[in-house]
């Protein structure tokens, strides 16, 4: 016995050998198996990928069972605790933590790359003064491809390098550009004497000459950042390799995984999390709002995960901040709502049969309301530091031997061929096929 699978194909009654590697079998070896010589061979249907792993990865290891999250083997909770979010970027990246002078010079080219071109304001400018802060940021950072052309070549080391440095930097300058465009305010610029988090908050929140971040707030947001640097083949890291595996370049994937996060099921849920606990608004509410997820007509947000079946270590952290938070603003009463959510939820069958538990996204909105975003701002606040991880997922698909144009395969069920049907027939042709169908409906009742 080896690590070998042994199918027959009960069809043909032959039997093959198919390899066993890291868990998994390859899905080109299905195609051997086949019923004749003009068959293509099996494929697997795997829609959402719920059981593909669709690349080999060195970056980021989640056990879902065990609610377990680790960043190049570093668990979540002591990089957290222990790092900031530069640091994590670089290791995410660089698939070590640094060593002082690296981090240094790392951290220089990040603040040193924090501006924007002057003409980006234009792109601004062209949104109405209530476009959503998401749509915007999606928006440039696509549109940052037209100021660096040199990006396109993404089999260049130094190339990549100088892009890596420009996204992680730049971003948090779009974002807080496309909020002070919705409140009419000036731009404030990058200021190269703050820390990462600490210049984006001065960015979004300076409406004077001078502004010191808050350093409770600051520690808080870097750590936000930390949680959410990068999460494996997510929905939006899938949206990178797969647009980057056409060589396109860094920021147009950088877009598409950006435009994959906004939606409510993914990174958009922090913001949809806010609406809903608004919409519960009291603790009272909390038992109907409950029986309304178990009758199916809403979605609890912020709970439930495609891979992890307990607790997300990163809600664990953030419920935790939440609290050091709130002693610099005073208590979100949202926090209320969202731990008697959570108490009820947590013993109620219909969230543990299904295994539902509160997510990255469950509590953070809660803390950025409390600093001050506005909740359009949340996916943006997401999307920032999930840049690096984005990044990196980006030059382990371009460096992959393995990796070809990602293309999946289709189960076609659609019609056989058939001939074009002049206009003049079209009615009678399709009303006939209609009652053909009716007609066969109509004898398959009566068996
Ligand atoms: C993120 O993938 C990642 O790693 C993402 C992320 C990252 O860091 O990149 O972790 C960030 O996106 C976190 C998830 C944020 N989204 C939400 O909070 C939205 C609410 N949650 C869901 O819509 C849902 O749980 C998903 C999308 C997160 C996961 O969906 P799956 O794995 O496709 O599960 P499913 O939709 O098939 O649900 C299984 C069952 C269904 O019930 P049945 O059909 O079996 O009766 O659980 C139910 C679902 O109806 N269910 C929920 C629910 N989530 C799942 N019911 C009520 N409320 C929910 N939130």
């Amino acid at each position: 016995m080896g690590d070998t699978l042994s199918v027959t194909d009960n069809r043909t009654g032959k039997t093959y050998e198919i390899a066993i590697e890291d868990g998994a079998i390859r899905a080109m070896d299905l195609r051997q198996i086949r019923v004749d010589d003009d068959d293509y061979g099996l494929k697997t249907y795997d829609p959402a990928f719920k059981n593909t792993a669709s690349c080999k990865s060195r970056i980021t290891f989640i056990d879902g069972e065990k609610g377990i999250l680790r960043y190049r083997g570093y668990p979540i909770e002591q990089l957290a605790e222990k790092s900031s979010y530069i640091e994590v970027a670089y290791l995410i990246l660089n698939g070590e933590l640094p060593t002082q002078s690296q981090l240094d010079i790392f951290a220089h080219e990040i603040t040193h790359h924090s501006i924007i071109h002057e003409y980006i304001k234009r792109v601004i400018e062209g949104f109405r003064y209530d476009a959503h802060p998401m749509g915007m940021f999606v928006s440039m950072v696509g549109a940052l491809s037209t100021f660096y052309p040199d990006a396109k070549k993404v089999h260049d080391p130094q190339s990549r390098q100088l892009q890596t440095y420009r996204l992680i930097a730049k971003v948090p300058t779009l974002a807080a550009f496309a909020y002070r465009h919705t409140i009419g305010m000036r731009f404030n610029y990058p200021d190269n004497d703050l820390s990462y988090a600490g210049n984006f908050l001065k960015m979004m929140f300076c409406m004077s000459n001078s502004y010191t971040p808050d350093p409770v707030l600051e520690k808080a947001l870097d750590q936000l950042f930390i949680l959410h640097a990068d999460h494996e083949q997510n929905c939006s890291a899938n949206a990178m390799r797969a647009v980057g595996s056409s060589e396109a370049d860094p920021y147009c994937s950088t877009a598409a995984a950006a435009a994959a996060l906004y939606g409510p099921l993914h990174g958009g849920a922090n913001e949809a999390v806010l609406r809903m606990l608004n919409e519960i608004g009291s603790k009272d509410n909390v038992p109907s709002f409950v029986k309304r997820v178990k009758d199916g007509e809403v979605r609890l947000m912020g709970f439930g995960h495609r891979v992890y079946k307990s607790y997300d270590p990163r809600a664990k952290i953030i419920k935790k901040t939440a609290h050091e938070v709130f002693s610099v603003t005073g208590k979100n009463p949202l926090i209320d709502i969202a731990l008697e959510l959570e108490r009820i939820a947590l013993q109620e069958d219909y969230f543990v049969k299904r295994k539902l538990y509160p997510n990255v996204d469950f509590y953070s909105g809660i803390i950025y309301e409390a600093m001050g975003f506005p909740v359009s701002m949340f996916p943006v606040l997401f999307a920032i530091p999930r840049t690096s991880g984005w990044i990196a997922q980006w030059v382990e698909m371009i460096t992959d031997s393995d990796q070809k144009i990602a293309r999946p395969q289709q189960l076609y069920l659609g019609e056989d061929e058939r001939d074009f049907v002049p206009m003049r027939n079209r009615g009678r042709s399709i009303s006939k096929k209609l009652d053909a169908k009716a007609q066969s409906r109509k004898g398959a009742r009566k068996k």
